[in-house]
Parts: C-alpha cells; structure tokens; sequence
C-alpha cells in the first residue's frame, strides 16, 4: 500500500468514525503514529508474527514497570534533552547548568533541610569511601541563591536506588536540600556505584538484541529548583568510570562531569567527624532566570512518591 492509501485508511478508522467528543490532540497524535507505523510495517515487510511480538514486548515491559527505562535506554530520553535545549536556543536562553535526563527512578517525598544532610543510613559506610558533595546555587552571573530546593538521589554500592531497591530504608540516598543564606549545600554520603539495567530485564532484552551493554558510570541525580528561574534536571557523572562516555542512557554531557577528589589530611577527616580518608566532589549549579515566552522546564510525568 502506498501512504496515500495509509493515510485515508487511518483516517477511515479513527476520524470519520468519531461519533462523540474527540480530543483533538490524541486523534492528531494517534492518527499520525499509526500512518507512521503502517507505513513502518510496509517499508520493513513486518510479518504478523512480528507485530505480535512487538505488542507482547511492550505488555511485559509496562507489567515490569521497565518503559521508562526503556525510554533512556534507547535514546528517548536524551533525545527530549535536545530537543529542549534547541527550544532554549530559540527562545534565547543561554547559559546555566546543562541539563540531562531524569531517569525512571527519582522518589517524592525525600526528608528536607536547610544547608546540611546526611544522605546515607550508615549500613555501607564501612564497606565504601564517603563522599562529601558540595556546591552552591547561583543565577548565570553568580550571583547566590539562597533556599533553591535541591533534590538529590544516586544508588549504593551496588548500583540499587532505595525504594525500588525494598532491601534499602526508606529514602536511603534520597534528600532535599534548601541552600543556605550563603547560596550553599552540603551533602554527605557514601560513593555511588554506576547502575545497570536488570540483566533479566525487558529493557536489556532489547538491548541484547541491538548488542549493546546496560551500564551506566557512577552518577547523582539533581532537580534544583528556586522561584523566579527554570527548573533544572541534571546528573553529574563522574570521571574515572569506566562508562563516563559509554553511558546506555547517553546522560553524560561536557559540563556535567566531576572529580571525586581523595582527602586523606588528618585534619580534614577530624574536621568532618570521620575516622578515614574520603572523597569530596564539587558541583555547582547555575540556574536561568525563568521567562515568559520560554517552554515550560516542568516535566509532568508519573513518579514514584513516599
Ligand atoms: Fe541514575
């Protein structure tokens, strides 16, 4: 069949059929993905048994609760990240911290304070180096922003996000820390260990097929937010792992690497109340002034809450 005939055929079926109210942006979305689909199937001569298999994959995916991380898995996801950075471009918004994806594992709901906090429950500590990350929130000409929101959240030392992870506590490696009248945070934790898909998962199923591996390098996650500028989605990465530019999810960006430095003065670990060495990253994020004419930086998607 040729796309003219795909076309009135998906209009045949799904607009001249409309008898009650439409929604007229689902009708133009569904229309359109499906001509794009009839016209896959033509062009790639997909076979029945094809098609069932395809639908088949995406049940158990969406019972596995895994599309989300198929999203970042195959690109989706950093995708919309350039896409939104070209609609930044065009509005004129330059500068600031750059942004990278979500992922399928942030929690609502994380334990709140002011300028501190301990992100660990203390059940690695003795198993793996402590981290101190530390920065601080400014607009794009450094000036400080004191109480900007900063949500952060990474995974333990084998690569598990608490919540997801049930043999974690309650919100283990997830906080939110409002910056202090100096525009600063502070957040001490245990080193992040790089994440990988389920190896008997319905996302590294695809990925097998396409020959590709499932790891992500060590990373934290940040929403950071304050009134009056954009809401910023972002990760640092950090340097040293293996996976630092072969990341599955495609979330490393120049801007967005930091350097776990090791501190062994004796001092320094008195200092922090610590009995060894540990390792310190700094992160700073500059935020951008929000703008009327600017797409929304607000993702509007379903996430976990605790
Ligand atoms: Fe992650």
């Amino acid at each position: 069949m040729n796309r003219q005939e795909i076309d009135t055929l998906v209009k045949q079926m799904n607009v001249d059929t409309a008898t009650g109210a439409v929604d007229t942006r689902v009708q133009q979305v569904v229309v359109r993905l499906l001509a794009d689909l009839f016209q896959a199937i033509e062009d790639l001569d997909i076979s029945q048994s094809e098609l069932w298999k395809g639908l088949e994959y995406f049940t158990d995916a969406g019972q596995a609760n895994e599309l989300g991380l198929l999203a970042a898995g195959l690109g989706l996801e950093h995708y919309l990240d350039l896409r939104a950075d070209e609609a930044d471009a065009k509005a004129g918004i330059t500068g600031g911290t750059p942004r990278t994806i979500e992922g399928p594992l942030y929690v609502a709901g994380a334990p709140e304070s002011v300028g501190f906090s301990r992100m660990d429950d203390g059940s690695e500590s003795d198993k793996i180096d402590t981290l101190f990350i530390e920065g601080t929130v400014t607009d794009t000409d450094g000036n400080l922003i004191p109480n900007a929101k900063v949500e952060i959240w990474h995974a333990n030392s084998l690569g598990n996000y608490s919540f997801f992870d049930k043999s974690q506590s309650d919100f283990n490696l997830r906080r939110s820390i409002l910056t202090d009248s100096n525009g600063q945070y502070v957040a001490q934790t245990t080193m992040p260990v790089g994440y990988g898909c389920p190896p008997q998962g319905t996302t590294q199923f695809v990925l097998n097929k396409l020959g590709r591996h499932g790891n992500r390098p060590s990373h934290v996650h940040y929403f950071v937010s304050a009134p009056g500028y954009r809401k910023l989605t972002t990760q640092f990465n950090i340097e040293g792992d293996q996976y630092l530019w072969d990341d599955f999810a495609f979330a490393t960006r120049d801007g967005l690497v930091a350097t776990a430095i090791d501190i062994s003065d004796e001092a320094e670990i008195a200092r922090r109340g610590l009995n060894k060495p540990f390792k310190r990253i700094s992160f700073n994020v500059a935020l951008v002034k929000e703008q009327s004419k600017a797409p929304s930086t607000e993702v509007d998607r379903r996430r976990a809450s605790a």
